[in-house]
């Protein structure tokens, strides 16, 4: 990027206000909560665009949570498009044998990387799987995927902020929205 990069002047529209975010977080922290009361819950967040709704999401459940973090790469190719390429940057840091697992996630979008991480999560044995995403964006998936809690279905348009980059910037944004053209013909 060439000149100083004004966070707030290159968006071009707020798709998911941060006060619809903050609300449905509570919500589906709710019914996380009701589901898993009396069970072993390990919340475990995919790096680095979770970030921020892990930190809400987990606060937002009142039975007891473990965490843990995984990082992998899915964007190989471009800034805007998945590769299909998955690698594990960071692994489990405790085992999740028997643990009631809920891989949570900011965004599915080819359903690639929550596909590969589901097939590696059940080799480890936990005592049941589910999926909690922030976004879908079912329009560009490629594999089906059982998701069991979601934030919001969004069209197919590339998005930011909450987690979300375009050339690791705009993820401190507290809302979920879609940058101008110019920011993108100018390079990530
Ligand atoms: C994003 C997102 C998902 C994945 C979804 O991560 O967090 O993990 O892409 O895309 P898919 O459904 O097409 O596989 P990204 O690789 O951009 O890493 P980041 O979280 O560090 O930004």
């Amino acid at each position: 990027m060439s000149g100083p990069v004004d966070l707030k002047a290159d968006v071009a529209e707020i798709l998911v206000s941060e006060e619809a975010i903050q609300e449905r977080v509570r919500e589906l922290g709710q019914r996380i909560s009701d589901d898993y009361r009396g069970r072993n819950l390990t919340l475990v967040s995919v790096l680095k665009g979770s970030l921020p709704f892990m930190a809400d999401l987990m606060r937002a459940i009142d039975v007891p949570v473990r965490i843990d973090l995984m990082e992998v790469s899915s964007y190989g190719g471009t800034a805007t498009e998945s590769s299909g390429l998955v690698r594990i940057l960071k692994d489990l840091s405790a085992s999740i044998a028997d643990e009631d697992v809920l891989l949570v996630e900011d965004i599915i979008d080819t359903g690639l990387t929550l596909n590969y991480l589901i097939r590696y999560l059940r080799g480890k044995n936990p005592a049941s799987l589910r999926i909690c995403t922030l976004l879908d964006k079912p329009a560009r998936r490629l594999v089906d995927i059982p998701v069991d809690y979601t934030g919001f279905t969004i069209e197919d348009r590339f998005v930011v902020g909450y987690g979300l980059d375009y050339g690791e910037l705009y993820r401190n944004l507290r809302f979920v929205g879609v940058l101008r053209p110019e920011v993108y013909s100018g390079g990530g």
